[in-house]
């Protein structure tokens, strides 16, 4: 699996972020967790330069990203230890040999930082010309529809082959999880709703769908226009994005640029929807309920997820249809130390209880087969 030093290109402030991935927000709400912000109080976006062509990360994959300068080589600044994981909030692939003026050379990734604690603060304050040392990309990515999938690594793709060229660390089974239903797509239906739904910085790995979709040539705005995606092509993408406050929303713009149509909601009431983004969704679909083919993505708060997975079934929104990234304190990111463990469970029989490494397994379940009180 490929680890490296990343040249950091940039570290900017996300417009319109002020403090909060909300991930311990109260009551399905994505209130911040009360720690600081990134070096300016806010989320920070590193843009890092990717240099494995051959390994192109997929939407939902993440990174582990040491907190450690280059400098303190090996076994100095021994604190913080472990490497931190962060979802990829973008990919932009090498723009090769293109004369255009806007062109980039070189592949590079964007994440989201929200300085929580020591480690993440210390990244927040990197500066263009630094180097990061970086694994990935780890993890199992949403499930696309096949229009978009297509764009993309398979699901596991990069790790499956990583697991095999690791040496030296025991080879973790190759989950059975990613295995269920055989399939790599999400069975969405041509040209229905898309809908993604994040909290705080949990927005990161839906930008990178939201890119993934508008990549595969689905037309933007399609009910605005007044005809429907072609066939075959994934339908209207509508983000719902929530803060406690209108300064800790992010990622309205992006995923403006990126075709989806926003709806903000915030605690407070001071941007969109007084509430929260599930109570949002919950308001929009007792208008409008979704239709046969709806597909949901999501990332945020562990209590925003569980409100969000009731509101699924109520619709019955079944398995790959409503999927979500979920995060769990990571160590190694490869599934070897086990300390990620979430309990789902695969089918519906009763006592079918699994453990599953979020970091290798997931991080995307469907929503409906995690059981949110195990942990
Ligand atoms: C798959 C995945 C993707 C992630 N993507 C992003 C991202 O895009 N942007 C971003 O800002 N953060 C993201 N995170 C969270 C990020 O990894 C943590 O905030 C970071 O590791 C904290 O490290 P620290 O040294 O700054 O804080 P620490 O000092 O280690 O912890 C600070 C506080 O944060 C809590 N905490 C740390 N990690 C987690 C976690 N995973 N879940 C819940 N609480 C936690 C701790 O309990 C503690 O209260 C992601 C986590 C996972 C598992
Ligand atoms: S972080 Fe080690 S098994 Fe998941």
């Amino acid at each position: 699996m490929p680890v490296g030093w990343l040249e950091v290109l940039d570290n900017r402030a996300l417009p319109g972020a002020g403090a909060g991935r909300g991930m311990k927000g109260p009551g399905g709400g994505t209130a911040g967790s009360g720690m600081d912000g990134g070096a300016d109080g806010g989320i920070r976006e590193l843009v890092l330069r990717w240099p494995w062509a051959d390994e192109p990360p997929a939407p939902g994959q993440f990174v582990e990203v040491s907190p450690q300068p280059r400098s303190a080589g090996a076994g100095a600044g021994l604190d913080p230890f472990l490497p931190r994981p962060f979802s990829i909030a973008w990919w932009q692939p090498d723009a090769g040999a293109a004369p255009a003026a806007s062109a980039v050379a070189g592949s590079r990734i964007g994440l989201w930082v929200r300085a929580a604690g020591r480690g993440s603060a210390w990244l927040s304050r990197v500066r263009s010309g630094d180097a990061l040392r970086v694994t990935g990309p780890l993890g199992h990515g949403f499930r696309l529809p096949a229009a978009a999938q297509s764009q993309h690594v398979q699901p596991g793709g990069a790790l499956l082959r990583a697991a095999r060229s690791e040496s030296g660390h025991p080879q973790p089974a190759q989950p059975q999880y990613a295995q269920t239903g055989g399939v790599s797509a999400a069975p969405g239906a041509a040209g229905a709703p898309i809908y993604l739904i994040g909290g705080g910085t949990g927005v990161a790995p839906l930008l990178f769908v939201a890119q993934a979709l508008a990549r595969a040539g689905r037309v933007p705005h399609a009910e605005q226009t007044g005809g429907l995606p072609p066939a075959g092509r994934p339908g209207p993408v509508h983000a719902f994005i929530g803060a406690a406050t209108r300064a800790q929303l992010v990622g309205e713009a992006e995923l403006t640029h990126a075709g989806a149509q926003v709806t903000l909601a915030t605690d407070d009431g001071s941007a969109g929807f007084r509430g929260n983004v599930v109570q949002a969704l919950a308001a929009r679909w007792s208008q409008n309920p979704p239709r046969p083919g709806t597909l949901l993505y999501a990332c945020g708060p562990k209590a925003m997820l569980r409100a969000l997975a009731d509101l699924c079934r109520r619709h019955g929104l079944q398995g790959w249809e409503a999927q979500a990234s979920l995060e769990e304190r990571m160590a190694c990111g490869i599934g070897v130390c086990l300390s990620c463990i979430c309990t789902v469970r695969e089918t519906a029989q009763a006592g079918s209880r699994q453990h599953r490494r979020v970091c290798y397994d997931g991080p995307v379940f469907p929503l409906d087969q995690v059981l949110w009180d195990e942990e």
